[in-house]
């Protein structure tokens, strides 16, 4: 099969934070990461990809190149400048000016209200370890549902918990920088979920006529050896970043597998999951309401048993073979000889999607759908004659709308795709030279080209057929 159902969506991904710019516009708040970046050196992100200001030009390209689903999110300290309290009328006349603007040119918005960036100051308060922040967040996402729920039929309470807590307490890459802290990245896990399932409640109380869901980053894991202590390994590492949240999402509370392994992994790092029966009463309200999952997908691991302390390097550079990942208690990544990986040391294994959504299905027969919400290839890509000759992010892409096809022959529900990014945005931790976009940005004047992979993605949306 390599025809697409009718009405599949060909989307691509945007985040307030890296794509929009202007810091300073409106009466806008800080996150966490607006000082941060300048104090560590790492680089400016006040201008960005300036999307404040050149949105219409990104949604006519996305018309003109058949892009009829665009992810974007809210940034939440744009509305409420601190988080709580008196929220800012410029903010929220911006996100009506820019879900207009999708909307008119026939792109349905996928709207995401926490894609990493709490305003500073609740980070400030605890993050997601406080019951503060759970509680603003919950008052910030009504607000957003009153003022454009009449006009946004897709929500995203969040864009991947795991990534939020593996990068601020595990691998130390996110503020507030702790490293190896597995109980505190597991509570806050566990903390976000909870603040899911009441949003979630919140929106279907009401009434609205639109849908809301979840983006969880799910990366496959395999054991490299068939032997019992790898494919062990690989399995608690699956459980830790996948399966515990699918479990809160789908089933509301954690199953005993789920349970048994995670319980044996807190042990190892010396801590407890709280828990209340409230908290699971809310999860499993929001486990039977929910409308779809978004699944971002990049790689796959394959994992080895290991015995030792964490020890992590992160590959921010792009300098192929520098990154560690051996977490105490779990396992340790490593290469697979037979796997390609990109510059940035992740392994491109679309089986890993394919098993993924499978996985999904079989587990938790009473999800609806899924969208792949994001996946795309991260590269130094090079303007020549205003042209970016992108073969191999076209390759990457091809490989894993195959994947999507062939889980779709396996019965999965998958409705949609948005490709990782729109135009080039920086990355959070690796800045402006790993691009991922369909529209090259030069970040000295804002100008968009579009790279070879946007017309190449314009012609499988039109005709749905990949070839
Ligand atoms: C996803 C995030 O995890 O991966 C995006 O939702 C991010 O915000 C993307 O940019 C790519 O990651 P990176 O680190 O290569 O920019």
């Amino acid at each position: 099969m390599n025809k697409f159902p009718e009405h599949f969506v060909f989307g691509a991904a945007t985040a307030a934070f890296q794509a929009e710019g202007a810091l300073l516009e409106g009466n806008r708040g800080k996150n966490y990461w607006d000082d941060y970046l300048k104090e560590q050196g790492m680089f400016d992100p006040s201008l960005a990809s300036d999307f404040y200001h050149k949105y219409p030009e990104d949604l006519e390209l996305c018309r003109t190149f058949g892009i009829n689903g665009l992810r974007i999110s809210i940034a939440w300290s744009r509305i409420f400048p601190s988080g709580v309290g008196k929220f800012d009328p410029s903010g929220v006349q911006f996100y009506h000016k820019l879900i207009d603007e999708c909307i008119a040119n026939g792109v349905e918005p996928f709207v995401t209200l926490h894609h990493f960036d709490t305003p500073l100051s609740l980070f400030e308060k605890g993050d997601w370890l406080s019951q503060k922040t759970i509680i603003a967040y919950v008052d910030f996402a009504e607000f957003c549902f009153k003022e454009y729920g009449n006009k946004v039929n897709y929500w995203i309470t969040f864009n991947e918990p795991w990534s939020v807590v593996a990068g601020q307490y595990i691998i130390g890459h996110f503020p507030p920088n702790i490293k190896y802290d597995l109980p505190k990245a597991i509570q806050a896990m566990h903390n976000m979920m909870v603040a899911h399932a009441k949003v979630v409640e919140k929106y279907k109380k009401a009434e609205y006529l639109g849908e809301i869901g979840i983006v969880h980053i799910l990366e496959s894991k395999y054991g490299i050896t068939n032997h019992l202590e790898d494919t062990r390994s690989a399995r608690k590492e699956h459980i830790l970043a996948n399966q515990f949240l699918l479990d809160a999402t789908y089933r509301g509370h954690y199953a005993e597998d789920t349970l048994e392994n995670i319980e044996e992994i807190l042990r190892e790092n010396k801590g407890v999951l709280k828990t209340t029966r409230e908290e699971f009463e809310m999860l499993a309200y929001a486990a039977d309401q929910i409308d779809f999952i978004g699944v971002n997908y990049y790689a796959s691991h394959f994992v080895k048993a290991y015995i030792g302390e964490s020890t992590i390097h992160h590959n921010g550079t792009g300098e192929k073979g520098s990154s560690r990942f051996a977490l105490k208690g779990v396992g340790e990544r490593v290469n697979n000889p037979e796997v390609p990986t990109t510059d940035w040391d992740w392994p491109i294994y679309p089986q890993g999607l394919e098993d993924m959504l499978v996985f999904i299905k079989e587990r938790y027969p009473n999800y609806k759908k899924i969208y792949v919400t994001e996946n795309g290839m991260g590269e130094k890509d090079v303007l020549c004659d205003k042209q970016v000759q992108d073969d191999s992010r076209i390759a990457y892409i091809f490989v894993h709308l195959k994947a999507i096809l062939k889980a779709i022959e396996r019965g999965v529900n998958v409705e949609g795709y948005f490709v990782w990014s729109l135009m080039d945005v920086f990355s959070w931790t690796n800045g402006y030279k790993k691009r991922y976009g369909l529209f090259y940005v030069d970040f000295k004047n804002q100008n968009r080209y579009a790279k070879k992979s946007a017309y190449w993605y314009k012609k499988i949306s039109n005709s749905k057929l990949l070839e």
